[in-house]
């Protein structure tokens, strides 16, 4: 664990010296204790963006952001890409452990006896505009289940926590994929139980009820693989959102919600998106210096999409795996991608270029997932929801960490510039 620093750091202002502790974890940086600033000294801690901010103890996921590690309970993540799998992996999260045999077999029973809706939940999908965003049908459709599935949570009884984290699991692909057939006029296909979690999220998205849907197996993997690297990334904005949400005692279902929208943006989860638009509008290799200088350039708002992350400063290595998959699918499809060229390119420019170098700019996870999910046949206002999907894993495991550890409601204080008070102008 290395050299760690003093026991406490000392403040200084004109009232005189505070004496602060440090807290230690396993692994990164410690963190200075500052939870009784306000309360003996009168002062707060200032950090817009949450930058130098530990907002909670987590025994979940750990990432090194220097060296570009990424551990899920400590494992990293290219062996659980390797060796595990999606609802494996999602035991481990919630539950601190890989299962034994007999645990994944039953906690894979259970998910795939929840994956049904409620038939009034479907009913739901149709008071949405036909042309709306998957995203946007998932916020509205997994608040909407917050309604069926309340006074029988009671979140002080273990059991029924994770029962609850176990259906939202379940019924996120039947949710998403019923997004996307509504968005495109088909007919809502239902789950499918004799299927492994990835088939069945494949046939449920790409089959049609006039004809049997066979899953390639090669691309079930594939999405397997996907969900996985998405599963859980720490105190990103969206689990921050849902922590937020949950620490009012609020509804779990409703939280997940709360925590979809937060990752719609193209800062965060929309960003897989974002890339294959930029891809896109790159068009080809020639065009690439053009984009690059655009991205530079402090005037205009283009930013390389899929490149940057506020933790990582190296290679994010779910991206590595990912680029890895990409190309195997393209291969066994057949598919010459063009924008994949491009991307290599893209990447390979700018990991020499001054500005991405000096700033520690590298491929995050979302510069070729949404490559890889194209070539599956995913329709790119999809990506996001398959993101949503995933980390709904992360989103409960982090939600039943909190019920065990509430430190009470999230209630972040402000560094108020308003006016000072003034009386109401008399006429
Ligand atoms: N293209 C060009 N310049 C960039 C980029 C980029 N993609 N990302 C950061 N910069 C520059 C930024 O302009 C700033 O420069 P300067 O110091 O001269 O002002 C410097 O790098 C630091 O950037 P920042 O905005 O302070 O960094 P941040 O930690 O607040 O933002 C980020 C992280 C991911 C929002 C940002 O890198 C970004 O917008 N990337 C593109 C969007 C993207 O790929 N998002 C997916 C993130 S990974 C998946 C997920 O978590 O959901």
């Amino acid at each position: 664990m290395g050299d760690r620093r003093p026991y406490q750091v000392t403040v200084s202002d004109s009232s005189g010296d505070k004496q602060l502790p440090i807290l230690d974890g396993t692994l990164g940086p410690s963190a200075i204790n500052i939870q009784r600033l306000y309360a003996d000294h009168d002062l707060l801690a200032f950090d817009p963006g949450f930058r130098s901010t530990a907002s909670c103890r987590s025994a979940i996921t750990f990432i090194d952001g220097e060296q570009g590690i990424l551990l899920y309970r400590g494992y990293p993540i290219e062996e659980l890409a390797e060796h595990s799998n999606f609802l494996e992996v999602s035991y481990l999260l919630m539950f601190g452990e890989l299962p034994t045999s007999a645990e994944a077999q039953k906690f894979e029973n259970d998910v795939r006896h929840h994956t049904l809706l409620h038939e009034q939940i479907l009913k739901f999908y149709q008071g949405f505009r036909r042309d709306a965003h998957p995203m946007a049908i998932m916020v509205g459709v997994v608040g909407a289940l917050s309604a069926f599935y309340n006074d029988d949570i009671d979140q002080m009884d273990r059991v029924r926590r994770e029962e609850a984290a176990v259906r939202l699991i379940a019924k996120m692909p039947t949710i998403a994929a019923a997004s996307y057939a509504y968005s495109v006029g088909r007919p809502i296909r239902y789950p499918r139980n004799d299927h492994s979690y990835a088939a069945n999220f494949l046939q449920m998205l790409f089959g049609l009820p006039s004809a049997d849907y066979v899953v390639d197996p090669v691309l079930a993997k594939a999405i397997d693989l996907i969900f996985l690297l998405h599963a859980d990334h720490e105190q990103n904005a969206s689990t921050s959102t849902v922590r937020l949400a949950a620490s009012s005692g609020a509804n779990p279902i409703a939280c997940i919600a709360s925590g979809i929208a937060s990752l719609w943006g193209p800062a965060h989860g929309g960003a897989n998106e974002a890339v294959i638009r930029m891809l896109t509008e790159i068009g080809t290799v020639e065009n690439i210096p053009k984009a690059i200088a655009r991205a530079k350039d402090k005037e205009d708002p283009f930013r390389l999409m899929g490149f940057g992350h506020r933790v990582y400063k190296n290679v994010d290595p779910r991206a590595r795996v990912i680029q890895k998959a990409a190309k195997d699918v393209l291969e066994h499809l057949g598919i010459d991608d063009p924008l994949l060229d491009i991307a290599i390119q893209l990447e390979q420019i700018a990991l020499k270029d001054e500005y991405f170098v000096e700033r520690k700019l590298y491929p995050n996870v979302d510069f070729y997932s949404g490559i890889l999910l194209r070539a599956m046949g995913f329709p790119t206002n999809m990506f996001t929801a398959v993101f949503a999907l995933a980390r709904t894993v992360g989103w409960v495991s982090h939600w039943l960490e909190l019920t065990q550890d509430n430190h009470g409601i999230g209630r972040p204080r402000q560094l108020y510039v308003g006016h000072p008070r003034r009386p109401y102008p008399s006429s």
